[in-house]
């Protein structure tokens, strides 16, 4: 089962990068052949992944690692039909995260993005608050609250709260993103995170592709050379 399965995974991973070849050629403007075997390929892989995911009895999340326990992204899939919303860029919009957070009630409270993503107007990273800095209000804020109650077990064990991450590319896109330039730019969160103050836990915007980057980088004379945004 096992070895069945890294058996179709290799093959999945090759059909990424001649799609890869193909994107660039589309690019470029260049005739591009083999359509036919593309999509003759993929609907094979789709069919194969559908099936594999099901006999394998349990829905594990597309490559959506937890802040904690990776942080770093690997280019293997954790299943076939993993491989094939990589293949076609689909990502999930809603994620399922260990404490029910609400944007909404701490922007109400007058709170700053950067309060809690302090990372945002210098790193590439935003970053994702750490458990103390929770703690520093619901120590005395709603601690009869079920999802507080359980802020605080994880403050007691020394664990860190293990989100999962909710913007991200799939490795095989080589796409480099950093905040900082945004920011200092003037670049609103919502244009890139949607309005944050109609969210609970962060829900992703659709259409985070290349072209909705592009299309801004030239309005506003941001490079747009494949380097600036590949790697
Ligand atoms: C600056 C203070 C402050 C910080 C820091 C803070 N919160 Fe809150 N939080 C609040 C306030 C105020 C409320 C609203 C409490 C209420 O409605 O009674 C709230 C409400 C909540 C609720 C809803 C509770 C409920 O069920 O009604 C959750 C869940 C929550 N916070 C989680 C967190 C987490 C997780 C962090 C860290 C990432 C965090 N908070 C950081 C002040 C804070
Ligand atoms: C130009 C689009 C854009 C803007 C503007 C933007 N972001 Fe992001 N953000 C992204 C992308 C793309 C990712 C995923 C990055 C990756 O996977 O490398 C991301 C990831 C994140 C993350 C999670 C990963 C991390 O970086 O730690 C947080 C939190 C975040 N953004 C918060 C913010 C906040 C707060 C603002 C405004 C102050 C903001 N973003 C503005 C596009 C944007
Ligand atoms: C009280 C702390 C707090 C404040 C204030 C806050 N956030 Fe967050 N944010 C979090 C936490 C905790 C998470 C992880 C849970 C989740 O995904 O919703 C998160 C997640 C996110 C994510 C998704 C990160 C990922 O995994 O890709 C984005 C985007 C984001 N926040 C944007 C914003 C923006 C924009 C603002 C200001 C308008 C803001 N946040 C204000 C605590 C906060
Ligand atoms: C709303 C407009 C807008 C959108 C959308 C946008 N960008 Fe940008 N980007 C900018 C601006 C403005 C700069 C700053 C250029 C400067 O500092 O000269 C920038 C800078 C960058 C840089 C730094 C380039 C360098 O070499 O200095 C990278 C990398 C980047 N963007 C990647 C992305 C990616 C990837 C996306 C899509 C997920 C994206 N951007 C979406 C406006 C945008
Ligand atoms: C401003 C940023 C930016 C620039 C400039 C840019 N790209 Fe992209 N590119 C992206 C983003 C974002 C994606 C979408 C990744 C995803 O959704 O998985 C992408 C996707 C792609 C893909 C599909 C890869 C896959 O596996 O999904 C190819 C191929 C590609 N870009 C080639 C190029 C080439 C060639 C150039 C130069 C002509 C270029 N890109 C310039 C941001 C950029």
């Amino acid at each position: 089962m096992q070895q069945q399965g890294t058996e179709i995974a290799r093959s999945t991973s090759v059909g990424i990068t001649f799609r890869y070849e193909q994107g660039i050629s589309l690019i470029l403007m260049l005739p591009s052949r083999g359509w036919i075997t593309l999509v003759v390929g993929f609907a094979a892989v789709v069919v194969v992944a559908t099936l594999v995911s099901c006999s394998a009895g349990k829905q594990v999340q597309p490559q959506a690692p937890s802040y904690v326990t990776s942080g770093k992204f690997t280019s293997a899939h954790p299943n076939l039909l993993a491989a094939a919303k990589d293949y076609i860029d689909t990502y999930p919009t809603h994620v399922q995260q260990p404490i029910a957070f609400t944007h909404k009630v701490h922007l109400q409270n007058g709170m700053q993005c950067t309060d809690c993503h302090k990372g945002v107007a210098e790193g590439p990273d935003a970053t994702i608050p750490n458990v103390q800095l929770c703690m520093a209000c619901h120590q005395v804020i709603a601690t009869d609250k079920p999802e507080i109650k359980k802020v605080a077990a994880y403050q007691d064990k020394g664990e860190q709260i293990p989100w999962h991450r909710v913007y991200w590319f799939y490795q095989s896109a080589h796409v480099k993103f950093w905040h900082g330039p945004h920011i200092r730019a003037g670049v609103d969160c919502a244009t890139c995170h949607g309005d944050m103050k109609q969210q609970t836990v962060a829900v992703r915007k659709e259409g985070l592709d290349m072209k909705f980057c592009v299309d801004c980088h030239r309005l506003h004379k941001a490079p747009t050379d494949c380097t600036a945004c590949h790697y």
